[in-house]
């Protein structure tokens, strides 16, 4: 092989200002050599670097990305890298799952004082990702492989029993002025009702699959007055995790549970929750086993049984379809922001179109800023006119919060948040 065609591999490094830039510009003074592979970019600390940067640095050809800051408890602004590191064990759960390739994306904590450190570890990813060869996987085409589809559970005729009681029940709140406006089942999908005479109008029925905790959030609901919420088991975590975050006060809203064994969608097969735990007023008998009634189809495990490639193909295959209605988004009862960051183009942080490169960018956003929030209500995918299963990426997530930090978003009120907090062990097998 001639000289002209040995692979230099190109290595993106995120440093931040306070270390690392200044190990590697120790590293130089100090003359250590390294190879001289790596494009530094600096910022002001590891907990400033976004998780968008990462995937960035492959679009722009890298064939390796570094992410490197301050030690812990040397952070300029205390726990930056604190935070940092959270993230990153939650983020890399997702780009796996989504069939980034994880021997190509590293961390580590250099500081000022190890140039030493800073020569060995480019040295080192050099040398690993020359032998990977060139990074051609990013947004793969072709090889895409289907995932096992579950059998919808049947919705029982026991449940329909609530019906009745659930319309008196609203009536009378209507009557005596204990809430404005009831936010219920529809025959044609979720209905807002605010006159007792039209309590009829509810249903609860094989329909009622939307979560409704999302219509809570809307200006035009909040005008009302006092709301009360009809919701399924599946859907009452949200409500706890929407307090936890400030956006509603659980005393001003009238929680009408229903006890449910499924309304017959694909998310119901996996789903254990049978019986409201904090509602006002709970109708249905209560059911059991708090297990799934039919063996979950195992979409995630067979997901994760493909290789990255063949993961990233099937997600290329399936975010093709996607139009960015962004349906995803809105029936999201945990997506609230006043402006979404899709939305906003001053920069634009994230690629607007509905090219492939740009549904990748907005998903992965999508995805992760529900990491740990996200309470499994399923609506991202069944609201997704093209079909795409996006809950796969937010079980990614659920799972990687489970079995790093035990936490299970909307079960227990007292349970601190993921993100927005660290200990000091945290895990980090992962930086070097
Ligand atoms: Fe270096 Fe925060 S200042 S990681």
């Amino acid at each position: 092989m001639s000289e002209a065609n040995v692979f230099e591999p190109k290595i993106v490094a995120y440093v931040c200002n306070w270390c690392t830039y200044l190990g590697a510009d120790l590293a130089g003074t100090t003359r250590l050599e390294y190879p001289p592979n790596v494009r530094i970019i600096r910022l002001p600390c590891t907990g400033r670097i976004d998780f968008n940067l990462i995937i960035k640095g492959f679009e722009v050809g890298a064939d390796a990305v570094l992410v490197s800051g301050c030690h812990p408890g040397d952070c300029h602004y205390t726990a930056g890298n604190y935070h940092a590191r959270r993230r990153w064990i939650l983020f890399r759960e997702l780009l796996d799952t989504l069939g980034f390739d994880l021997r190509r994306i590293h961390f580590t904590w250099i500081s000022a004082a190890e140039g030493k450190k800073w020569q060995q570890v480019i040295t080192e990813i050099t040398e690993q990702t020359r032998q990977l060869g060139p990074y051609t996987d990013l947004y793969a085409d072709g090889g895409a492989k289907d995932l096992p589809v579950g059998t919808p559970v049947p919705f029982t005729t026991r449940t329909l029993a609530a019906e009745t009681a659930l319309r008196e029940h609203c009536r009378n709140l209507l009557t005596e002025g204990t809430v404005k406006v009831v936010v219920g089942y529809g025959e044609r999908g979720p209905a807002v009702v605010t006159r007792a005479e039209d309590a009829n109008r509810l249903v609860w029925n094989n329909r009622c699959c939307s979560n409704l905790t999302t219509y809570l959030k809307r200006k035009e609901i909040k005008a009302l007055g006092k709301p009360a919420v009809v919701v399924k088991p599946c859907d009452e975590k949200s409500l706890v995790v929407l307090e936890k975050e400030s956006q509603i006060e659980r005393k001003d809203i009238h929680v009408i549970g229903m006890a449910c064994e499924g309304v017959g969608e694909p998310k119901c097969t996996f789903c254990t929750a049978r019986t409201p735990r904090f509602a006002d007023k709970t109708f249905g008998e209560p059911v059991g086993p708090e297990t799934p009634v039919s063996p979950p189809p195992n979409r995630f495990e067979a997901l994760m049984a493909m290789t990255p490639r063949e993961r990233m193909a099937f997600w290329a295959t399936q975010f093709d379809r996607c139009v960015k209605c962004y349906a995803c988004r809105q029936v999201c009862p945990m997506c609230y922001c006043e402006r979404c960051i899709v939305d906003k183009n001053r920069p634009i942080a994230i690629d607007p179109a509905p090219s492939r490169k740009g549904i990748f960018a907005w998903q992965i956003a999508r995805a992760f800023h529900l990491a740990a929030r996200c309470v499994g209500c399923g609506e991202c995918s069944r609201a997704c006119p093209a079909g795409i299963d996006l809950a796969l990426l937010n079980i990614a997530l659920h799972k990687a919060a489970q079995e790093n930090f035990g936490y299970d978003a909307g079960v227990d009120p007292a349970a601190e948040p993921v993100l927005g907090a660290y200990t000091l062990q945290d895990k980090e097998d992962f930086i070097r």
